[in-house]
């Protein structure tokens, strides 16, 4: 009784401080177009989001359920709303252009719910009120917002059951999606109605190869891209996932409302929660054109800046690979088929018989050093190196790997010395085939061997089902697994490219050893993946950060290397545009040296792009259908590779690289003595990629120098050139022609059907 009527004379109290709020808590982004409204209904919290008075989300409820105690969903009132603005330029350790600019205005709102409102833990009455702060960003393209969960609150533990945020959308928006999935983002993209998502479900579902546990389905992945009937383009994603799980979106194909889906951890708790503490942003991007979406930075505003004192020794990378070997099933990563199984620290791989497929042997692995040294390449992966490739896959074995013995036909240290002598650094290959604690417990040593030999970049990969048992890819142990990989790795200089891992969410702005990720499907699918693929990523996968898509590939009919191979859907000059069109800092050349030799010409283009850029400019886009984008390369970061950035283990410099080698007009044989002397020229890349329609796109040059002359070398696709397979099949036809250019100039470009092109502009 006692507390009731305590709580009865504090629910006066916070009621008549609601009285003295608006009620509709509202704020709009700097441009005054966007509004976000605020309101707590029947102690419920609501978000909604206008356009210029449109509806974009109309009202959509907030908050949790919990485990053990009353929900964080009803009964709160409002206390307190604060207004902020700011407005920064910032710059990227590397990035799509040198400055960023993060203008938003703020709302954050105090919710309680009062003492005596709600059930405990232990079904007594709590004794403090429970606060739950929500800070809202408006952005001039979209919104941000999270929970907040100051220390002074009843709730200092507690367990999250599901998040109940939602997203009401205002129709039957299309979307490009992929299947809700705990473990994988593998899969093609399917563009339908949201109403239509339901009956293609399955086959999108298993489109990919294998089926994976799906939860709902109408439940989706995010970055979701949709497009309104009148033709605004939304995405829903989220903002720095730390310590937190992985959302995804579960659509009701009735109202169109999507509620926010956590991925649950092995005994399905969706976030283990201590207060002071905050969740991701979940983020709301409106754009007007598409090309909007592609020059957002709203996922990477959101991010913390860097906390990283030097990040002197982080650099971006273009890179070959001991790799499409393996994936073609030209050779393989293992060495032996002696042993049904193998145990590390038992097994004799000194005298086990090789089957002679090994594909990183020191010859080998040799021959491509040469060839990436030769065309100025900063770095080589090699993977397989490393005992325990024999069951690598599919066993759900814990000490699968120890990162530290390779093969005995992979000399480590000489194969280091040899790269270092022509300046091409190894890039470390960690497959923990998802034995998440088995890779933790060997991280330590595994780095330092790295450090050891000079290597200052890793790929890590997380095939399969992860240990421990019963958790997914996304969860948020697993989540923090990654994080902990990243922040083992800055200790040490190392840079991750992170495989199957959780789709990243900006992190890169605060974490920048962070170059790259997977998390979704890449070049590896080869013939599977579906037409216009690569035109859906920038605006889902990419927004979260860059993707180590691995393209390249110039013998596109697998059927050439194996009897089984499949001819990919793509030309050489598709492949050529991706590397203008997807921004990576770590970009490879995916293919064999031998393939390369073939087309020489037009491998120089691979050789000259860049790969850190100080201004991007996004010509024309639609997802699933094209995209075309102009870069231009960022001079500090080429003088770093210039310079042997980090210097190689044994004191020795990089060499001038290809990139550097263009921008600054240099020989192929410069020197770093030869640059010293040389003054960089305006250049430029531009790139086009298309779905299986042939378009022809006019790119106008306008972005260039006035009243200078420019020197244009033009890839395109043959007339006769065609990525889709069957009787037309051509595509490795391709033309390369070059033209004095100005600011005045309009390039007509013809891109063939699952075609593209690319173009390098140089001063003259
Ligand atoms: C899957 C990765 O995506 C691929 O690049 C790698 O070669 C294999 N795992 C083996 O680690
Ligand atoms: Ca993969």
């Amino acid at each position: 009784m006692k507390h009731f009527k305590l709580a009865f004379f504090a629910l006066i109290i916070f009621a008549f401080g609601w009285q003295t709020l608006s009620g509709q808590e509202k704020v709009t982004s700097p441009d005054g177009k966007l509004e976000l409204t605020f309101e707590v209904k029947d102690g419920t919290p609501y978000y909604s989001l206008n356009k210029e008075g449109k509806p974009i989300i109309l009202p959509s409820k907030m908050g949790f359920t919990l485990e053990w105690r009353d929900d964080l969903a009803h009964a709160f009132v409002l206390k307190d709303v604060k207004f902020d603005t700011f407005d920064e330029i910032w710059e990227p350790v590397w990035g799509e252009e040198s400055q960023i600019r993060n203008h938003y205005n703020e709302m954050l709102v105090t919710l309680e719910q009062p003492v005596g409102s709600i059930e405990s833990m232990d079904h007594s009455t709590e004794t403090k009120a429970t606060v739950m702060l929500i800070r809202f960003r408006l952005y001039d393209d979209g919104l941000g917002f999270r929970y907040e969960f100051p220390m002074e609150n009843a709730l200092v533990y507690f367990w999250i059951k599901e998040e109940l945020t939602e997203f009401a959308m205002t129709g039957d928006h299309t979307a490009w999606w992929i299947p809700g999935d705990y473990d994988t983002q593998e899969y093609n993209y399917t563009e339908s109605k949201l109403s239509e998502i339901r009956g293609l479900y399955d086959a999108a579902h298993t489109g990919n190869g294998w089926p994976w546990k799906s939860f709902s389905p109408t439940g989706v992945q995010t970055a979701l891209q949709m497009k309104t009937a009148d033709g605004l383009y939304l995405n829903i994603h989220e903002a720095a996932t730390l310590d937190f799980p992985t959302m995804h979106l579960d659509l009701n194909d009735e109202t169109f409302v999507f509620q926010a889906h956590l991925s649950p951890d092995a005994t399905g708790y969706k976030g283990r929660i201590q207060t002071p503490c905050h969740t991701p942003w979940r983020t709301v991007m409106v754009c007007e054109k598409a090309t909007d979406v592609l020059a957002s930075r709203l996922i990477l505003n959101l991010n913390d800046p860097c906390v990283l004192d030097d990040v002197s020794w982080i650099h971006p990378v273009k890179y070959m690979g001991v790799w499409w070997e393996m994936i073609s099933g030209k050779n393989t990563w293992s060495y032996t088929d002696e042993y049904p199984s193998v145990k590390l620290g038992e097994t004799d791989y000194e005298h086990a018989k090789p089957h002679g497929r090994h594909a990183a042997n020191n010859e080998n692995v040799r021959r491509y050093i040469d060839f990436a040294a030769e065309n100025g390449f900063d770095a080589l992966l090699i993977e397989g190196w490393n005992i325990g490739w024999e069951d690598w896959y599919g066993k759900q074995k814990d000490y699968v790997f120890d990162f530290l013995t390779p093969y005995p036909d992979f000399d480590l240290p000489a194969l280091n010395k040899y790269a270092h002598e022509k300046g091409i650094r190894l890039i470390m290959h960690h497959e923990s085939s998802s034995s998440t604690i088995n890779y933790e417990h060997w991280l330590e040593q595994a780095y330092t061997l790295m450090n050891q030999y000079g290597y200052d970049a890793v790929k890590s990969g997380y095939v399969g089902k992860i240990i421990p048992y019963g958790e997914g890819h996304y969860s948020q142990p697993i989540n923090n697994h990654y994080h902990y990989c990243i922040t083992e790795a800055a200790k040490h200089h190392i840079m991750v490219n992170a495989h199957e891992a959780v789709r990243p969410t900006g992190l890169y702005r605060t974490w920048p050893n962070m170059i790259g990720n997977e998390s979704a499907m890449g070049t590896e699918f080869q013939n599977r993946i579906k037409p216009g693929h690569t035109t859906i990523l920038p605006f889902t996968r990419l927004q979260g950060g860059p993707m180590d898509y691995t393209p390249g590939i110039f013998v596109t009919d697998m059927g050439k290397i194996v009897p089984w191979g499949g001819k990919m859907n793509i030309t050489i000059c598709n492949q050529l545009g991706l590397y203008v069109t997807f921004y990576s800092p770590l970009q490879m050349a995916a293919d064999f040296p031998e393939h390369y030799a073939q087309f020489m010409d037009g491998f120089q283009f691979i050789k000259d792009v860049a790969v850190d850029w100080d201004k991007s400019i996004y010509l024309e886009a639609e997802p699933g259908a094209y995209i075309v984008t102009a870069r231009h390369p960022k001079i500090s970061s080429l003088n770093k590779a210039a310079e042997g950035v980090g210097k190689l283990a044994d004191g020795k410099k990089g060499v001038v690289n290809s990139v550097t080698r263009f921008v600054y007009a240099l020989p192929d044989d410069a020197t770093a003595d030869d640059l010293k002397n040389a003054e960089p020229r305006d250049v430029w890349y531009v790139g086009g990629i298309t779905d299986e329609n042939a378009r022809e796109v006019k790119v106008k040059l306008d972005f260039l120098k006035p009243g200078v002359k420019y020197e244009a070398i033009i890839y395109t696709d043959a007339k006769d050139a065609s990525g889709i397979p069957g009787d037309g099949y051509n595509p490795q036809a391709y033309t390369i022609t070059k033209k004095k250019v100005t600011s005045k100039s309009v390039l007509k470009m013809r891109m063939a059907p699952c075609g593209g092109f690319a173009v390098s502009i140089r001063e003259m």
